[in-house]
């Protein structure tokens, strides 16, 4: 079967379709005939060389992929081969075929295709895990960046479901305007002050800060009393100088998390309450698809390209 790996670190032309055995699934995994495998910024961090898979975890990219049941390991109970599934993944999803542990796969949500299902397994245990962590709660006001993006897109609809109120950046007209209809409140351009922006609505209570660096001065300044922020990304950044004396007199709290090297448990965990979240909220119209962009797996440089371009909304995906 073909598989993505990059041999070595650097821009697309790394990322090369190389030919291996299909896995077979051992005890407690179950195989996935891959139908779409969804793209992140994890992706490229590791083909850069800034993002190596776990100990133990294959160097084949992707986190996570939509597909059919091939064959169920010993001890693995609920699925059968021809079942429909997302599957969260520490690696191993650029792939015509990934075997995984069966703790880390659910359902897609009902009502989504498969194609888009993809797409929507990372994005949501992030989401959901990193907003229910910093407690975000009705009536609060939530800041996201690049609403436009895989995260920010399902950021928003999260944060609307419980009832915040919802500002998200972007750096195109036309992405603001998508921030605008998956429900955020104010939509601003990061090109202009955003902070004064944000300033001026009076602070917010919970950022899902994908930026690091470059806005931590900034984060820390718009948090309200009591307020939260929980870094999930370093795009400008990972070192820059925090003012304590500010954070305290906040009572502030800063958190920083990871989902991909957490243990089966852990992933089995967010996913449940995932499913919980999700099941039905795609088909009752809590939450709406936003549009997925497809490539074919032997394409993975042209769509590495694309995603580096940063002119895509919403979620790309590789097929097989
Ligand atoms: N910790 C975890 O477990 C975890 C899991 C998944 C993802 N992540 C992180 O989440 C982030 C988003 O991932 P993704 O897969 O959703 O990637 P993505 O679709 O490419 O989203 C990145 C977003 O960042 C925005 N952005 C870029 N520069 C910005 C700036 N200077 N100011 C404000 N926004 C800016 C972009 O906005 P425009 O498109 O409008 O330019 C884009 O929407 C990444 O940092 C990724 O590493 C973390």
């Amino acid at each position: 079967m073909r598989v993505i790996r990059a041999d070595g670190a650097g821009g697309p032309e790394v990322l090369v379709v190389h030919e291996v055995p299909r896995p077979e699934a051992k005890a407690g995994e179950v195989l996935i005939e891959v139908t779409a495998a969804g793209m992140n910024r994890g992706d490229v961090m590791q083909r850069h060389g800034h993002y190596p898979p776990p100990e133990g975890v294959t160097d084949v990219l992707g986190l996570e992929v939509s597909g059919t049941i091939a064959e169920v390991g010993d001890g693995v109970e609920g699925w059968s081969p021809g079942d429909e599934c997302v599957a969260l993944l520490a690696g191993g999803g650029y792939a015509e075929y990934v075997a995984v542990d069966a703790r880390q796969v659910i359902r897609p949500p009902r009502g989504m295709d498969l194609v888009t299902a993809g797409g929507f397994i990372e994005v949501a245990a992030t989401v959901i895990s990193n907003l229910d962590l910093a407690e975000l709660t009705s009536g609060e006001t939530f800041l996201v960046h690049g609403g436009a993006g895989g995260i920010g897109s399902f950021a928003i609809q999260y944060a609307k479901s419980l009832g915040a109120k919802v500002v998200a950046t972007a750096g195109q007209p036309q992405k603001l305007d998508l921030c605008r209809e998956l429900g955020a409140d104010v939509a601003v351009s990061y090109h202009d002050d955003w902070a004064a922006a944000v300033k001026d609505l009076g602070g917010v209570d919970v950022i899902l800060d994908s930026i690091g660096a470059k806005y931590l001065d900034a984060h820390v300044s718009l948090l309200k009393r009591d307020g939260r922020m929980v870094t999930i990304g370093l795009q400008k950044g990972r070192r820059a100088e925090l003012d304590l004396g500010l954070l305290l007199g906040k009572r502030g709290t800063l958190m920083a998390t990871t989902l991909r090297s957490r243990s089966a448990e852990e992933k089995a965990e967010i996913l449940a309450r995932v499913a919980e979240v999700t099941q039905e909220g795609f088909a009752n119209g809590v939450f709406r698809c936003v549009p997925v962009r497809e490539f074919a797996l032997d394409d993975v440089r042209a769509a590495h390209e694309f995603f580096d371009s940063g002119d895509h909304t919403g979620k790309l995906v590789l097929r097989p």
